[in-house]
């Protein structure tokens, strides 16, 4: 019997994984079936066990469900603990494995893809929710000279750094704190883009060298990346490498062999720039 993974959430039709996931395996000649599920919003814990019962390896969690992905899973790895969500799962028996595969897929693309380095590096942090609070400790790891994370609700961005207490280059504030302060890497992971509007960033943030990140993709015009770019900023990039490379851990994980991201992100990127274009 072929293995059975699916991406589940809602709404799913718009997903990605589909076809990461399907290159990964022509790639890796790993013979694998990948489905969706569309999961009721308050049917998310029927749905997966109907997908486990019908002998379901593993899954991709998106949104709105990581938190409960979280919640049912019966051991966490320190990734989906410090996140408070799990976007892959493995069943083994009557054990649910939740895994956040988010952080660590940014790290890849920032410094393997885009040939950043974080370390000893000046690192803002855009945003305090559960994008945000994903990739804390993938960028801690790294070792940044500072970890600097702003959020609208000053209380929510104190919050977030108080779960990273034993780490101490982290910091925390709203925009106006970091006015006269410059930045070497400055990541959006605010839904700000999703909606098209912009954040209160001061101006003076970015230099020439900075390299900017939007965690969103398939836009390389977000009112943040035009602000970024106003600014002089010329190093800037969207979310799709970070989509790709956080699929290619999943696939990891579950079939301990780890795909070539390169090519999919090159055929992902034409893609969307298509799919734009034709809107
Ligand atoms: P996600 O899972 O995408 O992170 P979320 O948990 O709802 O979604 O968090 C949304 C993030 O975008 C928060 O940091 C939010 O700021 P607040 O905590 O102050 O709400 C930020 N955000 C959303 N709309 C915003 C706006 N118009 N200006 C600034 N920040 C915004």
């Amino acid at each position: 019997m072929i293995d059975t993974y699916a991406v589940i959430g809602n709404p799913i039709s718009h997903s990605k994984s589909p076809l990461i996931h399907s290159e990964f395996s022509k790639q890796t000649q790993q013979h694998i079936r990948y489905e969706t599920i569309l999961s009721p919003l308050n049917g998310f814990t029927t749905a997966i066990e109907i997908f486990r019962q019908g002998g379901g390896k593993g899954l991709n969690v998106t949104l709105p469900f990581k938190v409960e992905a979280y919640k049912i899973s019966t051991q966490l790895t320190e990734q989906a603990s410090s996140s408070h969500a799990v976007n892959t799962i493995v069943f083994d028996g009557d054990k649910i494995y939740g895994d956040n595969t988010d952080g660590t897929g940014l790290i890849r693309d920032i410094t393997v893809n885009l040939r950043f380095a974080i370390t000893a590096k000046r690192v803002l942090l855009c945003g305090a929710g559960g994008a945000a609070r994903g990739i804390v400790l993938p960028l801690l790891k790294q070792n940044p000279l500072i970890l600097t994370i702003s959020n609208r609700t000053t209380q929510k961005a104190h919050e977030l750094r108080k779960q990273f207490s034993s780490y101490k280059n982290i910091e925390s504030g709203n925009y106006k704190d970091i006015l006269g302060k410059e930045f070497d890497l400055i990541i959006n992971a605010t839904s700000t883009s999703l909606i098209n509007k912009s954040l209160p960033l001061p101006q003076g943030i970015f230099s020439a060298k900075s390299l900017v990140y939007d965690l969103m993709y398939g836009n390389m015009n977000t009112p943040f990346l035009q602000f970024a770019r106003k600014e002089g900023a010329t190093h800037l990039s969207d979310g799709i490498g970070m989509l790709v490379e956080q699929a290619a851990e999943s696939f990891f994980i579950w079939r301990g062999i780890r795909p070539e991201t390169k090519p999919v992100i090159k055929m992902l990127r034409k893609k969307t720039q298509n799919d734009m274009r034709n809107k």
